[in-house]
């Protein structure tokens, strides 16, 4: 049998690889290799994507969150409210900008912000509220949006795992004040290395995310005005993006297909809790997260049989020693802490074959007898 890894970029390239090396070989002969003409476009095309008015186009999804942090001016003594069931980046970025991030649970049917959650968690110092759309799945971003307009607060997405998901008929980009996106290469949409989005349809903000990525910039090159960094994406990856933002659409309904099989295929399996999405909510389907007790000893099962799987995440941000100035330990978040123990995603990619997935089903059936 043929081994199941979790994502499978060759299969992808082997579907576009005459547009890509078209793509490239137009950057290379233009030698446009910083600010090319393709990292404007790109910035219009994604943020047009997103339904957002603007796009700020920069290294990779950590700065994208530092960045707009950055932009709202928020740092030392200011407070975030954000969730401990994500990728590190998350927390990471507002401990980066000086500002304390204020982690809340997350509603176990989604695994995003528990948005009942976010009220008791705001004080006077709290700037900002960070929901992740993880998986895919997006944040119930009408209660949280209601939260944070009683309270005067924006709301900034960390849609790193959701290109292209949706909440009540619009998408991830478009849901809050703000949103970050990652482009890493295992994302929906995935650059050649690392890259990066800001979108907002607030032009000011936008302006001030991309004068503080290029070096806090004014309008004559060597003017200086904020204090910035260099967070430029380059030529290259804003080639190869436009190329696969072209086909973003039907691989996110290829994914949505295999969560379907998926589905169908797991229903009723003893013990397996299988992600659903809320009303309201389109998933992208980032990734297929399955929960159980004997996750680890699922996915030694798995293993066995040559199907990978991962686990994200094993621990909770706020338990993270690299998270301790934000104070958090355990028992704080009884959701996020068992799901950390629960959670395993299967293999879930566009090119993963239907038979896979029913072999992948058929394992874990066999195991949860
Ligand atoms: C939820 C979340 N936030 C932020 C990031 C950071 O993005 P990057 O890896 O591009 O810095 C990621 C990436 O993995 C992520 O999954």
């Amino acid at each position: 049998m043929n081994p199941v890894p979790m994502v499978d970029l060759k299969a992808q390239l082997a579907r576009i690889r005459p547009e890509i090396e078209e793509a490239l070989g137009r950057v290379l002969a233009s030698t446009a290799f910083v600010f090319g003409e393709d990292v404007r476009l790109l910035e219009r095309e994604f943020a047009d994507f997103c339904g957002a008015a603007h796009g700020c186009a920069v290294a990779n999804g950590t700065d994208a969150l530092q960045l707009a942090l950055r932009a709202y001016g928020i740092g030392p003594g200011d407070e975030v409210v954000t969730v401990a069931n994500t990728f590190i980046a998350t927390g990471e970025a507002v401990l980066l900008v000086g500002a304390k991030p204020v982690f809340v649970d997350v509603d176990e049917a989604t695994f995003t912000m528990d948005p009942g959650k976010v009220e008791a968690a705001i004080t006077p110092r709290t700037r900002l509220i960070l929901p992740v759309h993880l998986y895919g799945h997006p944040a119930d971003m009408t209660a949280i949006g209601e939260v944070a307009r009683r309270h005067g607060l924006p709301v900034l997405e960390d849609a790193a795992q959701a290109h292209g998901a949706e909440w009540r008929g619009r998408r991830a980009g478009s849901l809050g004040h703000a949103a970050c996106f990652s482009f890493y290469p295992g994302k929906n949409l995935g650059a050649y290395g690392d890259a990066g989005m800001v979108t907002s349809s607030d032009a000011d903000f936008v302006a001030r995310v991309r004068q503080i990525a290029n070096h806090g910039g004014g309008t004559n090159k060597y003017d200086n005005v904020v204090l910035g960094t260099n967070s430029r994406l380059d030529t290259l990856q804003a080639a190869v993006l436009r190329v696969k933002l072209r086909h973003l659409e039907a691989w996110n309904e290829e994914r949505r297909a295999r969560a379907q099989a998926y589905a169908r295929a797991l229903e009723g399996a003893p013990g397996i809790v299988l992600p659903r999405e809320k009303e309201g909510a389109r998933s992208a389907w980032h990734l297929y997260t399955v929960r159980l007790p004997r996750r680890d000893a699922l996915q030694a099962h798995l293993q066995a049989r040559g199907i990978a799987s991962a686990v994200h995440y094993p621990r909770p941000i706020h338990l993270q020693p690299a998270m301790a100035p934000a104070g958090g330990k355990a028992g704080d978040l009884p959701v996020s802490e068992r799901l950390s123990r629960e959670v395993l995603c299967l293999p879930l990619y566009p090119e993963l074959p239907l038979e896979d997935v029913a072999r992948i089903a058929g394992a874990v059936r066999a195991f949860a007898g």
